[in-house]
């Protein structure tokens, strides 16, 4: 969905809270803030403001979403452990953007400057660590089984980043390797989220298993589309130039499928490697259009979209296979097809 507000540029916006039409979560998600904000704040002048910073700026709330409406099923209010559930996803979140900011060397986060260009990468790399803590201390709290998902989860996250990082300016990087990556850093956490929301909630085994699977099957869809817009955005859609990921030597599917076109993956190939000038990335960019990758890359999404639905279908609440079917789902409106 694109729009435009008050002169601001056309962002490409999600509303996930609106998606799941759920009114006792909007309610929850009220209760939530507080919470969330309460679970950072020590006292310490400096540390409270940087760890702040990007609490403040906003972000949608997806992983709490997804930990609070698996426990209620959008059919009871959340219980506080339930919220804390999603108190715990959000930090580890946070954490994340803290860290792949740092490593992205990103100047903007959430519309706002990010936190190592507003601060430092040291002081960004160590207040990141302090949230991943405080998610920790959370999550442990909320008993032994959610300490050690989130556990294996920050474990999962950091391999899918480390993978990244390996394969950096690698033009013969694999579908698998991108898997790898994507899996980890974004399909994992949301997983987690989902499954979080099953285990405060104490809900079947069964249950468990097909929230994780609709998780997990959901990040795919959501990291691939972030990679679609890298190379589709248009007059600052994303706040941020486009074919950024390209620039920095991230080959995403769309420019994988690309790179082995028979006509514009030569050329490609040549281009990539090495980090790019902005009329070298244009160049690569219009090059990744011209061939079918966009297409093939959405086909792959939607593969994705069925995957989650499958896993929705086994929900025991009529509201939450309802509105997970369509989360998934609306992530793909509106992306161009080109
Ligand atoms: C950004 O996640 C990181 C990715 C997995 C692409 P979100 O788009 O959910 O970030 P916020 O929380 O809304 O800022
Ligand atoms: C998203 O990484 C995953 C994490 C933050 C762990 P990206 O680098 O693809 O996401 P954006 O584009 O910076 O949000
Ligand atoms: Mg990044
Ligand atoms: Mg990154």
């Amino acid at each position: 969905m694109t729009e435009r507000s008050g002169g601001a540029p056309i962002v490409v916006r999600v509303n996930p809270l609106g998606t799941l039409a759920m009114p006792l979560l909007d309610e929850d998600m009220v209760r939530f803030e507080p919470l969330l904000a309460e679970s950072i704040i020590i006292g310490d002048v400096f540390l409270d403001q940087v760890t702040t910073h990007l609490l403040a700026a906003g972000g949608k709330r997806l992983r709490p979403l997804l930990a609070i409406a698996s426990a209620t099923g959008g059919e009871r209010e959340g219980s506080q452990d339930d919220l804390l559930g999603g108190v715990s996803l959000e930090l580890m979140h946070l954490a994340s953007l803290y860290h792949d900011d740092v490593m992205d060397e990103a100047t903007m986060r959430r519309n706002t400057e990010s936190v190592n260009s507003r601060f430092g990468n040291l002081v960004a790399i160590v207040a990141g660590d302090f949230l991943m803590a405080r998610s920790a201390a959370i999550a442990a709290d909320l008993g032994t089984e959610v300490a050690g998902l989130l556990a294996r989860t920050l474990a999962l996250l950091t391999r899918g980043q480390v993978s990244e990082v390996r394969t950096a300016f690698d033009v013969n990087r694999t579908v698998e390797d991108y898997y790898e990556a994507i899996g980890g850093k974004t399909a994992a956490l949301m997983a987690s989220a989902c499954r979080v929301g099953a285990l405060t909630s104490a809900t079947t085994e069964a249950e468990r298993d097909a929230l994780t699977a609709y998780g997990h099957a959901l990040g795919l869809v959501f990291q691939v589309r972030d990679d679609i817009l890298d190379i589709t955005a248009v007059d600052g859609q994303l706040g941020k130039p486009a074919g950024q990921d390209l620039a920095e030597g991230i080959y995403t599917y769309p420019v994988l499928v690309a790179l082995n076109d028979p006509t514009a993956g030569e050329k490609l190939t040549e281009l990539l490697g090495s980090p790019l000038d902005d009329d070298a990335r244009e160049a690569a960019r219009q090059l990744v259009v011209g061939t079918d990758a966009i297409p093939a890359t959405l086909e792959v999404a939607r593969k994705h979209v069925d995957e989650a639905a499958v896993a929705a279908a086994e929900l025991r609440s009529e509201a939450l296979r309802t509105g997970f079917t369509r989360l998934a789902a609306d992530l793909l409106d509106g992306l161009p097809e080109f």
